[in-house]
């Protein structure tokens, strides 16, 4: 048997079809692709200009994203925002948006508690994902953790190991992989945290070396 390809879509990487980010924001509006709109306040959409060079993917919409109609508004955007800057990066120049539009979560009283996208959810989603990466054409994608990882490869890579490389998928701009910054939210050790922040930075000021290229 033939091993698959190391980044050969397991899903086929179909996307809408839009002339600007005004239109496709405009359709993905209205998305019912799946189940996930029902519970949602509304569809997250991306944000940033069109003329971006740096596209961020995250994960879905929190809590705070969900209320506020923005990407990464809550947490681990404010801390996305601190280690940009550490890094060298301006995010209000780069376009950031999620693999997943609508946010997914299970109620716990009166709190809202994040429940990961499954696959198909992810699959069904890469359709406006990938057409914001082909309208922007930015000079580099960052996959901010799996999710936003396994959307724009249309397949599973093991994060850990492809970890600060810059992939480079065919028919696509190439892309930064480092992790999610709700995962440094959740470190209890300090020292830990210091480590794996300083990781994070170094991972994104990657970004800044391969544009001045
Ligand atoms: N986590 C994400 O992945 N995206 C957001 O917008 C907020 C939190």
């Amino acid at each position: 048997m033939n091993a698959a390809p190391k980044f050969g879509p397991a899903f086929t990487l179909e996307s809408a079809d839009a002339a600007s980010l005004d239109q496709l924001r405009h359709q993905a509006m209205g998305c019912t692709r799946c189940e996930l709109y029902k519970n949602a306040t509304q569809m997250v959409f991306g944000e940033g200009s069109q003329k971006a060079e740096i596209v961020l993917v995250g994960e879905q919409p929190g809590d705070k994203e969900d209320t506020a109609g923005r990407p990464f508004v809550g947490p681990a955007g404010r801390l996305l925002d601190i280690c940009l800057k550490e890094a060298g990066l301006d995010r209000s120049r780069c376009y950031v948006t999620n693999a997943v539009k609508h946010f997914k979560f299970e109620p716990r009283g009166k709190r809202r508690l994040h429940s990961k996208p499954n696959a198909g959810e992810i699959q069904r989603c890469s359709w406006w994902l990938g057409a914001e990466v082909k309208i922007v054409r930015p000079k580099l994608v960052i996959a901010l953790g799996a999710t936003a990882l396994y959307s724009l490869l249309g397949t599973k890579v093991k994060l850990t190991s492809e970890r600060g490389r810059i992939l480079t998928p065919a028919d696509h701009p190439p892309v930064l992989v480092t992790i999610h910054p709700s995962f440094l939210l959740r470190i209890r050790d300090l020292g830990d945290g210091e480590q794996q922040r300083a990781h994070f930075v170094a991972d994104l000021h990657r970004a800044v070396q391969y544009q001045g290229n």
